[in-house]
């Protein structure tokens, strides 16, 4: 199946990436979000990224302007019927998105695939609401989705090899790579990724290191690129909380347990970035 027309749902900051890199790659996208504001915002982000793409001279002005007009903004799903795959991107929330995606099912021809980017919910839950469950699929993508290369995609118990083959093939139409990922809380990267940030808040939590050093040790000793305090307030420490709580629930396993001064930071209201404060201050 030659992919041209993809659905996107919800234009924030994930949506209006994805909506995105479906365009610059030739695809037709409609973005739907719940009201014209949410979808003109979208627009305009998405818009503003593709100039700064011009700037850097990663695209022309005529690419940007034919990427641009591929992009249809709606807050009809009915503009959704004809899309191939469809993924949603609204905000996270188990019920919200098990109604958006029996709405999309109800619309999208027999043989449409869809996918969710969800970060933390189980794609086997998600799945299980659609008639034809074996057509949804976990489409992982990272924040900025433009300059990030990986697409985790994820296989909920349900999802049939049709469905995978055809994600994969969407993965590399827009210049992502796929890797596929069995279904499990977290998934695999953030499995792997927060823990990690996570063990740092301990180490600091003891008092073994100031912030500063445990991001020095880590950026000079690992070769990483931003220390793991100062990613987590990138992140959102709120975020963070969530996503461990997820882990805890989700295994039941000590190992998982959220820091209690990360859990002390969100109840401060000490965000990281968008606050102005977490292990760092930003004015
Ligand atoms: N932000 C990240 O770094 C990141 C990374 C990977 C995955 N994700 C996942 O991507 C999804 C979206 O996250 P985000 O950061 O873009 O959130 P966001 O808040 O920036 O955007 C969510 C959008 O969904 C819209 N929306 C809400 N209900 C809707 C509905 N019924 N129909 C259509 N649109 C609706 C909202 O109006 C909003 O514009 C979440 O599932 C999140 O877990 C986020």
């Amino acid at each position: 199946m030659k992919l041209e027309r993809i659905g996107v749902i919800g234009a924030g900051t994930m949506g209006n990436g994805i909506a995105q890199v479906c365009a610059v790659a030739g695809l037709q996208v409609v973005m739907v979000d719940i009201s014209d504001e949410a979808v003109q915002r979208g627009v305009k982000t998405l818009a503003g990224s593709l100039d700064r793409l011009v700037k850097k001279e990663k695209l022309t002005a005529a690419q940007k302007d034919e990427a641009l007009a591929r992009v249809q903004g709606s807050t009809d799903y009915a503009a959704l019927k004809d899309a191939q795959i469809v993924i949603e991107a609204a905000t996270e929330n188990p019920d919200l998105k098990l109604r958006i995606l029996r709405q999309v099912e109800a619309i999208v021809g027999a043989d449409a695939v869809i996918a969710s980017n969800t970060s933390s919910i189980s794609i086997t839950q998600l799945a299980a609401v659609l008639d034809k469950p074996e057509r949804c699929i976990g489409m992982h993508f990272f924040n900025p989705v433009p300059l990030m290369g990986l697409l985790e995609l994820i296989r909920g118990l349900q999802t049939s090899d049709e469905t995978h083959a055809l994600a994969a093939a969407f993965a590399q139409a827009v210049g992502k790579t796929p890797v596929t990922v069995k279904n499990s809380p977290g998934f695999v990267v953030n499995r792997i990724l927060c823990p990690m940030i996570n063990e740092a808040i301990f180490v600091l939590q003891e008092g073994l290191a100031t912030a500063e050093d445990i991001d020095a040790g880590m950026k000079l000793g690992c070769n990483h690129p931003i220390g793991p305090l100062a990613l987590a307030d990138l992140i959102g420490l709120d975020t963070m909380l969530s996503i461990m709580e997820v882990f805890h629930e989700g295994f039941g396993d000590p190992k998982y347990r959220p820091a209690l001064l990360l859990r002390e930071m969100v109840q401060a209201g000490r965000l990281g970035r968008k606050s102005g404060r977490g292990f760092y201050s930003y004015d």
